[in-house]
């Protein structure tokens, strides 16, 4: 096989292609990227949260016998946007040990290292009676003291800050605050930060973390979420508003605690202006994501006369990132410490949302946002499904609006990933570009990252259409995971990154600036995984509901066979009713539904090999708001195809499945609705994509061999004189396919690199089965140059 690169012409520039996409799920934020060590440091942790919360979740009393009761307090609290504080009603003898309480922080507890220091700050007050000073310190969990320093409170709230030295390395240890004597000590906004943060910024990031995500050397970072940004309440000033950035900057103590809506607590001790910060130390551009006047999963919507907030928050937000220190917002910027532009050209405006009454309010914002800031490009949502009634609707809007860029988002199987490589060869050139602001396939093997990288090669491929793309969920503490696959994995105080953070790595790391053509000669067949039919089970069931089937007609359209099966009743929760083993390729199943229970409505297994292989009709999917066609294979789903639906209860529907081939076409009382394609998996010969840099002296050829054969390649660099170079190779291989990064393996699948003297413009190389292979050319001329 022959893979030629043109390497005499520059096509498109891949500009900012592969980015990063930060979410607060999984303690990504507190408890994760963000450095602070105490968990609940101002006894804002409450039950809307979490039912398990409340005001001293993370707080431990430290005492013998009754000698210290704890409040929480609220009304004249150090900001009022944080009501609560604590009060330690203390009745020690003087001679007696001090008696307190002590923070868990995460996982096992605080970690410090011998040697290090940690920035303590509190604020603290105390009754004029108690005369005694506070001692903070750091101790195992059997009291053996690390570090320790006395204060002496006074009588008003004041900010206490103090430099704890640590000589043990505890990855479970405590931060204590104690005293001995009897009266009244009050604490708030009690915080613990290594010393050691990323560039030893103050109130500043997990240096572990923030390390892994530099040297990725990303495009830019898509923030704050995913869901997080818009599943809340409208009204800002709620406990449980959506993630609106005005709550998040300026002095942590007036930062109001919010819910996140992954079921826990944040600050916002990482905010916007850190999130800004942050990008610019690592050199990314910053992708921030607004809420957009709506909230999907309670249906909540501004009335559009009363959008205005939303619409502020935008331009404001792009006053605060880029305008001078005379405007409003551009002197806030300055006040956080940063008077210089942050440079943001981007923002996206919603996530996954669907349906007209979202559009109607992204139309308002993305007019107001076009008309003061032309040069901004703004992102438009495109469901979270791949195919359907909303993705075409939400790029119908885009194309309205001419939005510079359409978000996708999708969780699929790695088959589908494969079976897709070249879902964007047909996209043009001339409409909103494409930024896939979520995607992986399910997992973080060996595999899963190996078919993410034959599936970046179609992205890299088709840069005229496709300009950003990330992989997600970024980070997740392994204590507290909402989803998986995650890309990075810690706990607090161990990290790894997965196979699938290689991958993505290696893609940064050697992006290149211009792509270049390239195309294989001689190469051999693709690989077709499974067969061109769905043959298969029939069942009918049901989700959460109870469901009547009757008038059941199924026909082999192939030999025009019919079958007719009595009425039945699905009324136990995803009860299976099996109908028949289907052998043809061409049939259809006709039947009359009603939910007489529940309110997830009814689905058609068709399809079915096993429990893990199958297809799903889903009609009331998610808050029954959908239907869906679902593929399984081996367990892993991938949603082909979604519509707007809902059930309503008592209604009768007579819904038709009809199937040829791998086509699949669906009708509810005669109005079709999904006609998609499960496309057959193959395994191409070789996945390629190649590049350059802007001065020309650096090409990047990147192959992605998915096939359990080792291919033997010659590639071919023409317009390249002919020269010895010293090229640079970066590999993956040779791994099992369920392979996988851990705590104890963090480096099993990693890239190996090497460098190889290597006659061009051409050459022979054996590419492993199973493997990526870069190869990064330095072409030296004749003269040395
Ligand atoms: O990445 C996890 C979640 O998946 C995101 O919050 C959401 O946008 C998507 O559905």
């Amino acid at each position: 096989m022959k893979w030629i690169v043109d390497a005499s012409e520059r096509r498109e520039l891949l500009g900012d292609l592969y980015g990063i996409f930060f979410e607060d799920l999984n303690h990504a934020a507190d408890g994760g990227l963000y450095g602070e060590l105490i968990r609940n440091r101002s006894f804002e942790f409450d039950s809307i949260d979490h039912p398990e919360y409340h005001h001293l979740t993370g707080w431990e009393k430290i005492e013998k016998g009754d000698q210290v009761k704890l409040h929480i307090m609220t009304g004249g609290a150090v900001c009022e946007k944080n009501p609560h504080y604590l009060s330690m009603d203390i009745k020690t003898r003087e001679s007696e040990t001090e008696v307190g309480i002590q923070n868990l922080g995460y996982n096992s507890g605080i970690p410090v290292t011998a040697g290090s220091s940690y920035f303590f700050t509190c604020y603290g007050k105390r009754e004029q009676s108690l005369d005694e000073p506070v001692m903070i310190s750091i101790r195992s969990r059997n009291g053996e003291i690390y570090a320790s320093q006395e204060v002496c409170f006074g009588t008003a709230w004041e900010k206490y800050e103090l430099v704890l030295h640590s000589t043990s390395t505890d990855y479970s240890s405590r931060l204590a605050i104690t005293v001995k004597g009897r009266g009244k000590v009050y604490l708030d906004f009690v915080s613990l930060f290594p010393e050691d943060t990323f560039l030893k910024r103050r109130n500043g990031m997990r240096r572990d973390i923030a390390d892994m995500l530099q040297v990725m050397n990303p495009g830019f970072m898509r923030f704050p979420g995913g869901c997080l940004v818009h599943d809340g309440a409208l009204d800002e000033q709620a406990r449980d508003s959506q993630y609106r950035w005005k709550n998040t900057i300026g002095p942590l103590e007036a930062r109001p605690a919010r819910r996140n809506n992954w079921n826990y607590n944040q600050t916002l001790g990482l905010g916007y202006f850190e999130y800004f910060q942050f990008c610019e130390d690592i050199g990314t551009e910053p992708l921030p994501v607004l809420p957009g006047g709506y909230d999907p999963h309670h249906q909540r919507y501004a009335p559009l006369n009363e959008m205005e907030p939303f619409i502020n928050d935008a331009l404001d937000l792009i006053e605060f990132a880029n305008g001078s220190t005379d405007t409003v917002w551009g002197a806030k910027r300055a006040e956080c410490g940063h008077p210089e532009p942050f440079h943001l050209n981007y923002i996206g405006i919603g996530n996954e949302e669907v349906m007209d009454a979202f559009f109607e309010r992204y139309d308002l914002i993305h007019k107001a946002i076009r008309e003061k800031y032309p040069d901004i490009k703004i992102i438009n949502t495109g469901s979270p499904f791949a195919e359907g009634g909303e993705y075409d609707r939400g790029w119908a809007n885009a194309k309205k609006n001419r939005s510079d860029l359409v978000d996708e988002h999708y969780y699929m199987s790695p088959e589908w990933f494969l079976a897709n490589h070249h879902r964007y060869d047909s996209f043009k050139e001339e409409d909103p570009k494409v930024f896939l602001g979520e995607y992986a396939s399910w997992g973080n093997t060996w595999y899963n990252a190996l078919v993410e990288a034959s599936y970046m090669t179609g992205l890299e491929r088709n840069a005229k259409s496709v300009a950003l793309a990330c992989y997600a969920p970024m980070l997740a503490n392994v204590d507290y995971v909402n989803w998986r696959p995650d890309m990075i994995w810690f706990d607090n105080h161990r990290i790894y990154g997965s196979a699938n953070y290689y991958v993505q790595k290696l893609f940064m790391n050697n992006k290149g600036v211009y792509r270049l053509e390239s195309h294989l000669e001689d190469a051999p067949e693709t690989v077709t995984i499974g067969s061109d039919s769905i043959y298969g089970e029939i069942m009918l069931s049901c989700n959460k509901s109870t469901i009547y089937y009757s008038d059941i007609e199924y026909a082999d359209l192939q030999t025009g066979e019919k079958k007719h099966f009595d009425d039945v009743v699905c009324d136990h929760n995803n009860e299976r009713i099996p109908l028949l083993k289907s052998g043809s390729c061409h049939y259809q199943l006709e039947v009359t539904a009603r939910e007489v229970d529940g309110w997830r409505g009814m689905q058609i297994i068709f399809g079915h090999r096993d429990d893990k292989n199958e297809f799903n009709w889903i009609l009331g999917g998610w808050q029954n708001l959908d239907t869906l066609i679902n593929e399984k294979i081996s367990g892993k789903g991938s949603d082909l195809c979604q519509h707007t639906f809902s059930v309503q209860k008592g209604r009768t529907y007579r819904l038709k499945l009809e199937v040829k081939g791998r086509h699949i076409r669906t009708y509810v009382d005669g109005m079709p609705y999904h006609d998609t394609k499960s496309r057959i998996p193959v395994i191409e010969p070789l996945y390629t994509a190649a590049s350059i840099n802007q001065t020309g002296d650096e090409i990047v050829l990147k192959a992605v061999n998915v096939s359990e054969q080792a291919r033997q390649v010659t590639i071919v660099l023409s317009g390249l004189q002919e020269c010895l170079s010293v090229v640079e190779i970066q590999q993956m291989a040779g791994y099992d396919t369920n392979a996988e990064n851990s705590f104890d393996e963090p480096e099993k699948v990693i890239p190996a690199a090497w460098e190889e003297e290597i006659h061009l413009p051409e050459f022979a190389y054996n590419l492993p089965a199973q493997s990526v292979t870069f190869f990064i050319v330095r072409p030296v001329q004749r003269d040395g140059k």
